[in-house]
């Protein structure tokens, strides 16, 4: 029977890398909802709309349509029609989108649209508030983490960027994700925390998946 599966955690800690894979392994949909926060980010940046500005930049996002299409085998974020998916990636949309995220009336805009992508089964969700507030019903839920160094060095070779550069956007990021008043980074009390500090991709799809297994997938 296909399921739901929520995987949460902070930057850069594999969220996404896992979630395409066990989407790919058991023909899911892969649904990266960090991906929309992002596109807000961008579209509200090109209105010239301050991240700020709470009231603009919910108007943003209620203006947005998203599709999430497979080409070449990879997801692709496609936003009023516009494929956005490298747009969106670099560190500076990834400050963006913490900070719009926080605020309430953009987390509101998105939620519906989260939902209903994730309430037809077959789907593999990341974010940071999937398993608590997206789909609380999820079968299986996941709370990825990793030591920050990690991640840094990670994200780091990602971009092409300093790792101490790196390290501090990251734990300023994580700051702000884990201190918002509404759905803030946290694992919930039903998900599997699963470190994957010194672990291999590989390993952590394989635990993932036998999980998955046992929960019904
Ligand atoms: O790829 P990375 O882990 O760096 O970030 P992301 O998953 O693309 O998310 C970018 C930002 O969007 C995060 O820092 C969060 O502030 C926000 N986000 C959120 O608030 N809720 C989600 N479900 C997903 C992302």
């Amino acid at each position: 029977m296909p399921i739901a599966i929520a995987i949460d955690g902070p930057a850069s800690s594999g969220k996404g890398t896992i979630a395409r894979k066990v989407a790919e392994i058991l023909h899911y949909h892969h649904v990266d909802t960090g991906a929309m926060y992002r596109a807000v980010a961008l579209f509200a940046r090109r209105a010239h709309c301050s991240w700020e500005n709470s009231e603009g930049v919910a108007t943003v996002a209620r203006s947005l349509a998203f599709t999430f299409p497979l080409i070449g085998g990879a997801v692709h974020t496609v936003v009023n029609g516009e494929d956005v998916s490298t747009e969106i990636r670099g560190e500076e949309i990834g400050k963006g989108a913490s900070k719009v995220a926080s605020i309430p009336a953009v987390r509101l805009a998105l939620l519906q649209a989260q939902r209903d992508l994730g309430e037809r089964g077959g789907v593999v969700m990341d974010g940071r508030d999937i398993g608590t507030v997206v789909l609380p019903s999820a079968q299986l839920k996941i709370y990825l983490d990793a030591a920050l160094e990690e991640r840094a060095r990670r994200r780091a070779l990602e971009l092409g960027k300093e790792v101490a550069e790196v390290r501090a956007e990251l734990a300023d990021r994580d700051e702000r994700d884990m201190r918002r008043a509404v759905a803030p980074l946290t694992c919930a009390a039903d998900a599997v925390r699963l470190d994957t500090t010194g672990i291999t991709i590989e390993m952590v799809v394989l635990r993932v998946l036998e999980l998955a297994q046992s929960r019904g997938a």
